[in-house]
């Protein structure tokens, strides 16, 4: 075994958490401990470095936690360049990288999505060397065709809808279905192509209320009596933000921030289209539980890659999957960008191909 270039490494999760943290731990730590690198686990994201709560972690500490939901280290959505410090939010990016050196540690592994990200670059920009990883049950970061979480996240959706069905099927009713995704569409689009929703609507098309209502209609015509309609919490109608907004258009929006997507557009189908309607938000269930066989398979890998590189001292990049490879994708093209859905991308057609209406006409149609 050649010797590794990275004698210590610390590794924290950051943001929102989400099934295969565990896992990806677990990957880098096992890869790193075995290749000689000494491994500190960092509690509750930026904000542990901060305060410095940290502790050494040893193979028995990553051992058995491959399944486990959620991450044992803790996650936070604390930015060490604008931290809540007893009330008073200050720049701690100084105090996170002087902690980092007290440490010893040569790279900072950092999981997490696009903020994570954009707090590595920045500490990276203020001299600590670090390494990331795509975690997101959102599926939106820039330089990887997938991030973990996604398809764990997606595999509840499915069944979410799965079940909605029934119980839509029973009572001749339609059911909207909030999905989370933030402002990307993948996993209100993945789960409703994978559950055979009616409609998806997705923050990448704005909708059209009435061409989706007639959709409705003509499914009620051909005597399918329910429907089922997956709604990426992000999206929003077709007419919202064009043109100059008076008083009345900015309360409206304001309205519209404060009401969750799924009770509006049930009440929005109710009024147009005339049918009973029932609404339903799965929320933070999509991001709980065990991660699927395909999250455990991806985390390893990415996780135990970070391990590769790590030995071979390459830093300030972040372990990407493209086609089936994971590679080192440079930091500084991921930070900052945001992966939404490309008008192109073939779920779309292929969602279309089964009669799954997209919220508006779209241009391949
Ligand atoms: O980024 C993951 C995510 O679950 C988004 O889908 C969602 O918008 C957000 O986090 C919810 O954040 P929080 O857990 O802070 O409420």
């Amino acid at each position: 075994m050649s010797e590794t270039k990275t004698k210590t490494i610390g590794i924290l999760t950051s943001g929102g958490d989400c099934p295969g943290l565990n896992a990806a731990i677990r990957g880098v730590a096992k890869a790193a401990l075995s290749q000689g690198t000494k491994v500190i686990g960092i509690q509750d994201g930026f904000r542990g470095l901060v305060e410095n709560r940290v502790m050494a972690l040893e193979d028995k500490d990553v051992s058995g936690i491959l399944t486990h939901g959620g991450t044992f280290l803790g996650s936070s959505r604390d930015k060490p360049h604008k931290m809540d410090m007893g009330g008073t939010v200050m720049d701690m990016t100084d105090v996170a990288v002087a902690n980092a050196q007290k440490n010893l540690i040569d790279c900072l592994v950092c999981l997490g999505g696009n903020g994570t990200q954009k707090n590595a670059m920045r500490l990276h920009e203020a001299g600590l060397d670090v390494l990331t990883l795509p975690k997101t049950i959102d599926n939106d970061v820039a330089g990887t065709d997938i991030t973990f979480g996604f398809d764990s996240s997606m595999a509840i959706a499915t069944e979410a809808i799965d079940r909605l069905h029934t119980t839509a099927s029973s009572h001749h009713r339609a059911i909207v279905c909030e999905i989370m995704g933030h402002k990307a569409g993948w996993l209100a689009l993945g789960a409703g192509i994978a559950g055979g929703a009616d409609v998806i609507l997705l923050p990448e098309i704005p909708y059209d209320l009435d061409y989706m209502v007639e959709h409705l209609l003509a499914r009620r015509h051909h005597n399918k009596r329910f429907s089922i309609i997956a709604v990426a919490e992000g999206s929003r109608p077709k007419d919202r933000n064009t043109g100059k907004k008076n008083a009345s258009k900015k309360k409206e929006e304001a309205s519209l921030i404060e009401e969750p997507i799924a009770s509006r557009l049930a009440r929005e189908i109710q009024q147009a289209a005339g049918i009973e309607v029932r609404f339903t938000s799965l929320g933070h269930v999509q991001r709980g539980g065990t991660p699927t066989a395909t999250d455990r398979l991806l985390c390893t890998r990415m996780g135990t890659k970070a391990g590769e590189l790590l030995a071979d001292g390459v830093y300030n990049v972040m372990v990407g999957l493209r086609g089936d490879v994971c590679e080192a994708i440079p930091l500084a093209e991921v930070a900052g960008r945001t992966k939404l859905v490309p008008m192109d991308h073939r779920w779309l057609k292929t969602a279309t191909l089964v009669d799954t209406c997209l919220g508006d006409k779209l241009s391949f149609q």
